[in-house]
């Protein structure tokens, strides 16, 4: 594929077809987000993890519609050829369809989201997730570990570790494509059971801390580039030290201020030869 050419459902269907790995990454802002386009990642999640990883809270629970309208926007500005799905947050989609879709649709009308993420398979998720579909807006459904399920889930734990609770990811799986989602995040689950559930789905399945058979993987661009510390889980790979080189920028540049070596002479403005000469005129005149 040309760098160029726009992923859609269609690239994504091929990819699925073809078993060809599928790159997905996070980005909250305008410069992330033209990096990971740039680089070819197929696509770029605003996840609602922006809660903890960039405004700093406990859970994600706390992001609300306006912050991720305005972070997707942001997202959007440095996008090209990616493709853009959307956290939706917590409680604007869990209390009723018809908020759900104007939610849904507010991504797509205000801030150049091409596809939505619905975490949970229960019934009303499984509705939802339908009359977004049936709306013009595509759904990334999200099972096993979802952390807006949090408080209920106990902790952060894997999930799908028996048979019984294999069988219930599987059946929401299967009632989720069957309402017409484009693929399955499937967070921290065994790999074998991920592998199963990947055999036996037509979409594909991104994985997060579900094994090496997926059809794609996800993790959180902070993660994997060492930026973010307060907490880094066992599947986020770290590919560099981003915490580090900026801490070592930001103590180069106090000591350089403490000590006048910032700015040099090669760093400022200057008045030209005739506009020199008038000042020395000035600065003599009194
Ligand atoms: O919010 C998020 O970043 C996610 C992931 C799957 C990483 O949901």
């Amino acid at each position: 594929m040309k760098k160029s050419e726009k992923v859609t459902l269609n690239t994504i269907k091929k990819y699925r077809a073809e078993n060809k790995k599928i790159t997905v990454l996070t980005a909250y802002d305008y410069s992330t987000a033209k990096i990971l386009d740039e680089a070819g990642i197929d696509i770029i999640l605003v996840g609602d993890s922006l809660a903890m990883v960039a405004l700093g809270h406990k859970t994600t629970h706390s992001v609300g519609m306006e912050e991720m309208l305005h972070h997707t926007r942001a997202v959007s500005g440095g996008v090209e050829r990616a493709l853009i799905v959307v956290d939706m947050p917590f409680m604007s989609y869990q209390s009723d369809v018809k908020d759900a879709l104007i939610n849904a649709g507010r991504f797509i009308k205000e801030a150049g989201a091409y596809a939505v993420k619905l975490e949970g398979g229960y019934e009303h998720i499984i509705n939802v997730t339908k009359r977004c579909v049936e709306s013009g807006i595509p759904v990334l459904s999200h099972l096993g570990f979802t952390p807006q399920f949090l408080h209920t889930l106990g902790g952060y734990n894997v999930q799908g570790k028996n048979q019984e609770a294999l069988e219930e990811i599987l059946k929401q799986a299967f009632e989720l494509q069957e309402a017409g989602a484009f693929g399955l995040v499937l967070e921290m689950v065994p790999e074998e059971c991920a592998k199963i559930i990947t055999e036996k789905l037509d979409i594909p399945t991104i994985g997060i801390g579900a094994g090496r058979f997926c059809s794609g993987q996800i993790l959180v661009t902070d993660d994997i580039t060492g930026k973010y510390e307060d907490f880094t889980p066992k599947f986020a790979r770290k590919y560099a030290d981003v915490a580090s080189v900026v801490r070592n920028a930001v103590n180069c540049y106090k000591n350089d201020v403490q000590e006048g070596a910032f700015p040099s002479e090669a760093e400022v403005f200057n008045l030209n030869e005739n506009e020199k000469q008038k000042l020395e005129s000035l600065k003599s005149g009194r």
